[in-house]
């Protein structure tokens, strides 16, 4: 059966004491209580390595935001996979929409990046989407499969077994605006059938399918209620140990 993952993306907040805070209050937030979810938290790189120091022997796992696919050399200001497994981490989020929409990232350069991750053996949680335009112009479902089958072709059903794919309408990210239940149901059976197509049942079944988009202590229960929902990857609301809590153990 697949489990249920929550994630937080930190994005560009927190320097090297308030990443410890949080991780510490994370951890308080969570002592004692027996969690049927699986925890990550993604850290700026910088932290990456204080956090997973300061996670160790918990339940919280930890995950980067984004990383190159090239193995090392010229790349300035660019962070190899290897270098992110050597610091702790053990996921890696890729092909967010903030990188698609702010640094120009395509399916091609995600799919490299997913590619990369596999082989270092970091588990990509791999993000995809629509605009509000798109869902209004009614070409949603003709992008998601655009993005669904660009990041992960090439990926054998094995490697499949180590990606989270997280379903981020890019309306609802940092809007205060959640898709509803339905609505994210909806899109969740809907990747989950083309995993099927793609790849077979059982994969399919197995794969942890996360909402992301503005998701808050408040309508986490609802949303993970849904048959194929199977998780969140929370941004706003993991930046304060008492709320990502909240989340996680609404579930
Ligand atoms: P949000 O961000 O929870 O602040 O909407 C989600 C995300 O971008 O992963």
């Amino acid at each position: 059966m697949r489990k249920t993952v929550i994630a937080g993306n930190w994005k560009m907040n927190k320097n090297l004491s308030e990443a410890a805070e949080l991780v510490n209050g994370l951890k308080a937030e969570l002592a004692g209580k027996t969690l049927n979810v699986g925890v990550i938290v993604c850290p700026p790189y910088v932290n990456i390595e204080s956090v997973a120091k300061l996670a160790e022997g918990t339940e919280i796992k930890v995950g980067a935001q984004n990383m190159y696919f090239e193995e090392s050399g010229a790349y300035t200001g660019e962070i190899s996979a290897d270098m992110l497994k050597s610091v702790g981490a053990e996921y890696v989020i890729l092909g967010h929409s903030e990188r698609r929409t702010i640094f120009g990232e395509n399916d091609e350069v995600i799919n490299k990046k997913m590619k990369k991750a596999l082989e270092a053996g970091l588990k990509p949680i791999f993000c995809i989407g629509e605009t509000l335009e798109e869902r209004e112009g009614g070409t949603m479902k003709e992008v998601i499969a655009k993005q669904v089958k660009g990041g992960l072709s090439g990926i054998s059903e094995q490697e499949l077994s180590e990606i989270i794919v997280a379903y981020e309408p890019v309306w609802a990210i940092g809007t205060g605006v959640t898709a509803s239940p339905d609505q994210a149901q909806e899109v969740h059976a809907y990747i989950r059938g083309m995993l099927k197509e793609m790849y077979s049942e059982v994969a399919a079944d197995n794969m942890t399918i996360q909402y992301g988009g503005s998701v808050k202590p408040g309508n986490a229960k609802e949303l993970l209620g849904m048959p194929d929902i199977d998780g969140a990857l929370v941004g706003g609301a993991c930046l304060k140990a008492d709320s990502f809590a909240g989340i996680i153990t609404a579930v």
